[in-house]
């Protein structure tokens, strides 16, 4: 017998920089038959259009120039005939783009600008007004679903993260460089912790999960357990 909540429950999966936030929420999405929403996608997308239509300056935004078009900017998610999803900023594919290291290390400036998070967020909110989401980022227990039903902050190890960031470029045929990974990711925790709308900050009702030496499998281990104290739930 499979007993699930009955619920369409919100998840909120924050953390560091590649901690593993969006393997580990989309395998909770798949095993509960949820949506997953990466809502640092939606970030990537926008520091996208700002790099393609020329509003980047010595690794600054143009905060004003960004705010005017932010009306132009449409994102959207669509999934594949494989079951993987997309990112489309505009109708445009732009999965592959957005991953790449100048997009990397000029996201977090972006997300730093007001206009940009509120905009965002009303996004995030308005995807997951149904419930039966699990939404990954850095401010979603926080301040997009202050009220979701289970919060995890997922972080690990600056050297381990900076290690799976690496692989996962290669595996995608992203060249780059090792120590501009780690220091991007330290650069990325810093500013995203520091600024001043939202910052990268653990809920007081989140649950800390450090994955630094545990498989992704060791991981949904964990969650089953969490599930099933918090609910009397048992996936079978
Ligand atoms: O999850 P990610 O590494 O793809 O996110 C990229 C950047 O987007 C991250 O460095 C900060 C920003 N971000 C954010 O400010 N708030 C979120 N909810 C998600 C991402």
């Amino acid at each position: 017998m499979t007993i699930t909540p009955d619920q369409q429950l919100i998840i909120a999966v924050d953390g560091h920089s590649s901690s593993g936030k969006s393997t580990f929420a989309r395998a909770i999405a798949r095993e509960l038959g949820y949506l997953y929403i990466d809502s640092g996608a939606m970030y990537r997308a926008v520091t996208l259009f700002a790099i393609e239509n020329g509003m980047i300056s010595n690794e600054e935004p143009d905060e004003g120039a960004l705010i005017e078009a932010l009306d132009r900017i449409h994102i959207r998610f669509e999934k594949n005939a494989d079951g993987t999803q997309h990112t489309l900023l505009n109708g445009r594919d732009v999965e592959k783009e957005i991953r790449d290291m100048q997009v990397s290390e000029l996201v977090s400036p972006v997300s730093r600008i007001r206009e940009v998070r509120r905009k965002m967020v009303e996004l995030q909110r308005k995807l997951g007004k149904k419930g039966g989401i699990v939404m990954d980022g850095r401010d979603i227990g926080t301040t997009v679903f202050p009220r979701a039903d289970i919060k995890i902050f997922l972080t690990s190890e600056p050297e381990t993260r900076a290690k799976r960031r690496y692989r996962e470029l290669q595996e995608k045929g992203i060249k780059t460089d090792y120590r501009n990974v780690l220091k991007n990711i330290n650069e990325r925790d810093r500013i995203d912790q520091s600024r001043e709308e939202s910052p990268l900050k653990m809920a007081p009702d989140a649950i800390l999960l450090d994955n630094s030496h545990m498989t992704p499998e060791e991981q949904m281990e964990w969650f089953r357990k969490l599930l099933k104290k918090k609910y009397h739930a048992d996936r079978h």
